[in-house]
C-alpha cells in the first residue's frame, strides 16, 4: 500500500528526512490520465515525488461545486500505485490532508494575490478563484519545498498565475507545464466531465472542434488573425460561451502584434458545468 500522509506534521517530518530533491504534483484528486501524465513526468525526472490531493475550499466561490466535487481517495491511491510500478526504485509520497485546517489552521491569515492575471478571463468570472489557487499552492510549496512542480496546460491561466507567483517571490522552484490529455474525439479530460449526461458529453465536442477550427483559420499566419477574430465574433453570439479569446502565450496580452505563439482560450457552459479548454498555435 502506498504511503498516504494525512497530517501536516507528518508531511513536514517526511520532507525533513528526504535526502534527494523532490518533484511535486498538486491536485484536487479524482484522478484521471491528465493527472497521471503529470505524475509520470515527475517520476521520469525525480526519484522522489510528492503528490497532493486536496479539494481546496479557498478556490471555490460560494455557489460553486465545492461540496459535490468528487472525492475518490481510494481509487486515486490505486491509480498512483499502478503508475509507480513502471518506475522501480522511485518513491511517491501522497499528501491528502484529512481536513482543511491541516492546510489552513485558524492561525493562517495569508492570502496571495497575483494582481492583473488573476482578475481577467477565468478570474473575472470566478472572483477570488486564483487567489485561492495561489494561496494553497504557495502553502503546499512551503511545506514540500520541491525543486520542480508540474501543472497541466489545460488550466493555462492557472499555470501562468503560478509561474508569475514563483517569479515575484523568487521561489527556487521550476514550473513545468504539461500537455493537455484528451479523450480520443478531443474532449479534454477533467474531473468535472462526470457531471455531464451522455448527450451533453457529445455536445461538449463543440468546444474542441471550435478551438481546432480557429487554429486552422489562423494557420500559423498572423495575417489570418482578423479572419479568426471575425469567426469568433460570430460564434460568441451563442451565450453559452463564457469567453472565447486569443491571447499571447507568454505575456497573456490581447495585443498579438509581436506574438510568436498564441493561445486560444475558451469556456463553454454546458448546463451547470463549465467546460474549460485551450489550444496553442505558433504564428509568423
Ligand atoms: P486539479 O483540477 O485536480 O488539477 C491538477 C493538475 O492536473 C493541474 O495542474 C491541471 O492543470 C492538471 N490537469 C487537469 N486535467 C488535465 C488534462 N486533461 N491534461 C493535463 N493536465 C491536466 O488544478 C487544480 O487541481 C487545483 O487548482 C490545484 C492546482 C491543485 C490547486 O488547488
Amino acid at each position: 500500500m502506498i504511503n498516504c500522509l494525512k497530517k501536516t506534521s507528518e508531511i513536514l517530518h517526511a520532507r525533513e528526512n528526504e535526502i534527494s530533491p523532490v518533484g511535486f504534483v498538486p491536485t484536487m484528486g479524482n484522478l484521471h490520465e491528465g493527472h497521471i501524465s503529470l505524475l509520470e513526468q515527475a517520476l521520469r525526472e525525480f526519484k522522489v515525488v510528492y503528490f497532493s490531493i486536496f479539494v481546496n475550499p479557498k478556490q471555490f466561490g460560494p455557489s460553486e461545486d465545492f461540496h459535490r466535487y468528487p472525492r475518490t481517495l481510494e481509487n486515486d491511491l490505486s491509480l498512483i500505485e499502478k503508475s509507480i510500478k513502471s518506475f522501480p526504485g522511485s518513491k511517491v509520497v501522497v499528501f491528502a490532508p484529512e481536513n482543511a485546517e491541516e492546510i489552513f489552521p485558524p492561525s493562517h491569515h495569508e492570502v496571495l494575490s497575483v494582481c492583473g492575471l488573476s482578475t481577467i478571463l477565468e478570474g473575472k468570472i470566478r472572483p477570488g478563484h486564483f487567489d485561492g489557487v495561489a494561496t494553497v499552492v504557495y502553502r503546499l510549496f512551503d511545506l514540500i519545498k520541491p525543486s520542480k512542480a508540474y501543472f497541466g496546460l489545460k488550466d493555462f491561466q492557472q499555470y501562468l498565475v503560478i509561474k508569475q507567483m514563483v517569479k515575484d517571490l523568487s521561489l527556487p522552484i521550476k514550473i513545468q507545464g504539461m500537455p493537455i490529455i484528451r479523450e480520443t474525439q478531443g474532449l479534454a479530460l477533467s474531473s468535472r466531465n462526470q457531471y455531464l449526461s451522455p448527450d451533453q458529453k457529445s455536445l461538449a465536442l463543440l468546444l474542441f472542434n471550435t478551438l481546432t477550427k480557429i487554429k486552422e483559420i489562423i494557420g500559423h499566419k498572423k495575417m489570418n488573425l482578423p479572419k479568426a477574430k471575425l469567426f469568433i465574433e460570430d460564434i460568441i453570439k451563442d451565450p453559452n460561451w463564457n469567453y472565447l479569446e486569443l491571447r499571447d502565450s507568454e505575456t497573456f496580452s490581447e495585443d498579438l502584434t509581436s506574438s510568436t505563439n498564441i493561445t486560444i482560450l475558451a469556456v463553454y457552459q454546458m448546463g451547470t458545468t463549465r467546460l474549460l479548454d485551450n489550444m496553442q498555435v505558433e504564428v509568423q
